[in-house]
């Protein structure tokens, strides 16, 4: 999704900026451009693409230790040079950078253009810089006040003046901004990775905050004029870190391979082996609030759904108390009715989600009880839900979620077993649970060492019409994320369905040679699903089973057998959802597809 960034300092302006947006590139962007402060007035350059075709556009710049920058993500407007932001008002006497969505843009256009106005692009955020020049006598943070009055929708801006060359303004409302405080030298971003290498002091802006950025730092005040004070977060999180390869290929191959140490990493000091019990100290609940919840109710989306979905039947399983997960932008559209003995767990990766927050806000506004389960240290749902727990996954770079599932998955299953043993769960089932999810991370990399004929199966699937993801109970969610995985990588037409549920409608997409891969791990759904795996097979499909080693019978029975080490039903997915997440990325590579920036996806998705 778009990026920001912005420096201030006595440094020349642009290599800063240019650094910040390549640290931004994996959020998925499709033109890039840049501002920068020149005599009285602003130059400006935009390039359709990478941020390298804007890099090499920039022979001419000027000298200035003032700028800001944009990666653009189109909504409204088609990818050309015109629509990529900065956008400056008719003098190029200030430009605005804009994450979010005007929604009145209309209204405001149709006003301006009857003032006169001349619009250069398709986009909403013009009417930002014509509106701020229409309210501008001199005083910056009072035109964008005036100007951000008139605005329904939701901002993250950044604006430079030329008459005002050591000055950004910056405000938000709905899209994130953080301010880095340096030495003699701040800046600007939507994503604290844009800006870590320079500085990991920081402030956040909270929503209706407008910021006031100079060389001395930063002053925020409420948009309605009331003051507050700049507090100062030191990140000192391993979730932002340098996007190094480290010899691997591609940022999801990299990623798929930590997860022993990043779901490792999600244990690590959270595990009571001898109490059979699990501490997340970050719920800032203690038994007695724990026994008080009668259900617990996940709220994410895509990935972030898949694991909310999986972490649900873990705890009706395992603690017996009612557990569901929703579609987060699905939820909060439908007035939904918010238990008082209910905790919402907000699942996501970045933080960042705008469907996931404003579901939550939804929740908060009611009333209800919201944790998150984040991996962003900082990020907008992990301070609006104000406690949960951090997955400590480390940044993931590639578009495609991998190791943050896991991280996910384990994160839920480790609260699972917290839950649990506040209800009916035994010292020693609550034992053999803390010693089945402490020996994850060995098995994880047990299976990556040895994964099986996955580039073979990729080979039987790059030319597929169809591929079919059959699961039941804990596997079906694995299913859906296997699919998923497939579609945004590989582009490979493909679904998942509960497989009791096939032989109601899917069942009919099967013709010789249809490739259905079925997760089917030795757990209780085991006999049924080899039923259905005779049912598809009779019809035609080539088999591919992903299943426990050392079962004969499925390994026998299906064309391409893929086994994983065994563990406890409940960690399945954490080892069944290795091999998927393998195809898709090996599919991809055979496709000639760009794995860590598929087509029109974005790495958090900050609009709605
Ligand atoms: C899938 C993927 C997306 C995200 C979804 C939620 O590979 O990356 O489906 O899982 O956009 O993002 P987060 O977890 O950041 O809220």
């Amino acid at each position: 999704m778009c990026g920001i960034v912005g420096y201030v300092g006595p440094e020349p302006a642009l290599s800063r900026l240019i650094e910040g947006l390549r640290r931004l590139e994996y959020r998925g962007y499709d033109s890039a451009g840049v501002a920068l402060l020149e005599g009285k007035t602003v130059w400006t350059r935009k390039r359709v693409g990478r941020v390298d075709a804007l890099d090499q556009a920039l022979g001419d710049a000027p000298e200035s230790t003032t700028g800001i920058a944009h990666t653009r993500w189109a909504t409204h407007g088609g990818i050309t040079e015109e629509n990529a932001h900065p956008h400056c008002d008719g003098s190029t006497g200030l430009a605005v950078v804009h994450n979010g969505i005007i929604e009145n843009m209309n209204a405001l256009r149709e006003q301006l253009e009857s003032e006169g106005v001349v619009f250069r692009s398709e986009t909403d955020t013009e009417v930002l810089p014509h509106l701020i020049r229409k309210f501008y006598t001199g005083d910056p943070v009072a035109a964008v006040r005036s100007a951000l009055r008139l605005v329904n929708g939701t901002y993250g801006i950044a604006v430079v003046f030329a008459d005002h060359p050591d000055l950004i303004v910056a405000a938000r409302l709905g899209s994130p901004l953080v301010v880095g405080l340096g030495d003699g030298e701040t800046v600007l971003a939507s994503d604290p990775q844009a800006i870590v290498e320079l500085t990991r002091r920081v402030v956040y802006l909270d929503d209706r905050e407008i910021a006031v950025i100079s060389r001395d730092g930063v002053k925020v005040e409420r948009l309605d004029g009331r003051k507050r004070t700049a507090d100062v977060t030191v990140i000192d999180d391993d979730a932002y870190g340098v996007a190094d390869l480290q010899g691997f290929p591609h940022f999801m191959l990299k990623e798929i391979h930590e997860q022993p140490e990043s779901i490792q990493r999600c244990l690590r000091g959270r595990l009571q082996l001898d109490e059979g019990n699990a501490k997340l100290g970050g719920f800032q609940m203690d038994p007695r609030e724990l026994v008080r919840i009668e259900r617990i109710i996940a709220l994410g989306c895509g990935t972030s759904y898949h694991a909310g979905m999986t972490g649900a039947m873990a705890i009706e399983a395992l603690a017996r108390v009612p557990a569901r997960a929703e579609v987060a932008n699905e939820f909060r559209y439908r007035n939904p009715i918010i238990p008082r003995d209910a905790l919402f767990l907000a699942v996501s990766q970045s933080g960042e989600t705008m469907d996931t927050l404003g579901a939550i806000q939804e929740v908060r506004i009611k009333g209800g009880n919201v944790a998150g389960v984040v991996n962003v240290v900082g990020s907008t749902i992990a301070r609006t839900a104000g406690k949960g727990v951090y997955l400590h996954s480390g940044p993931e770079i590639a578009v495609a979620s991998t190791k943050a599932f896991t991280s996910q998955v384990t994160a839920l299953m480790t609260f699972t077993l917290m839950l649990a043993r506040t209800r009916n769960l035994s010292l020693e089932a609550g034992q053999r649970m803390a010693r089945e999810l402490s020996a994850v991370p060995a098995k994880v990399s047990e299976y990556l060492h040895n994964p099986g004929p996955i580039e073979a199966v990729a080979d039987t699937i790059l030319d597929a019409r169809y591929v079919l993801f059959l699961g039941r109970g804990f596997s079906f969610p694995v299913a859906l994320e296997g699919a998923l995985k497939l579609k945004e990588i590989a582009y490979i037409p493909c679904e998942a369905y509960p497989a009791g549920e096939m032989k109601h409608g899917p069942i009919a997409m099967i013709e010789e040679g249809t490739p259905v891969i079925f997760v089917a791990p030795s757990d209780v759904h085991r006999d049924k699903a080899i039923s259905n795996m005779k049912e598809v097979q009779a019809r035609g499909a080539k088999l591919i089973a992903i299943h426990t080693a050392g079962d004969h019978e499925i390994a026998a029975l299906a064309d391409v057998s893929i086994p994983v080490p065994e563990v406890a039903d409940f960690a399945s997915p954490l080892l069944t959802v290795l091999p998927l997440q393998l195809l898709a990325y090996h599919a991809g590579v055979k496709l000639g597809r760009d794995i860590d920036k598929p087509r029109n996806l974005a790495k958090s998705v900050t609009v709605e």
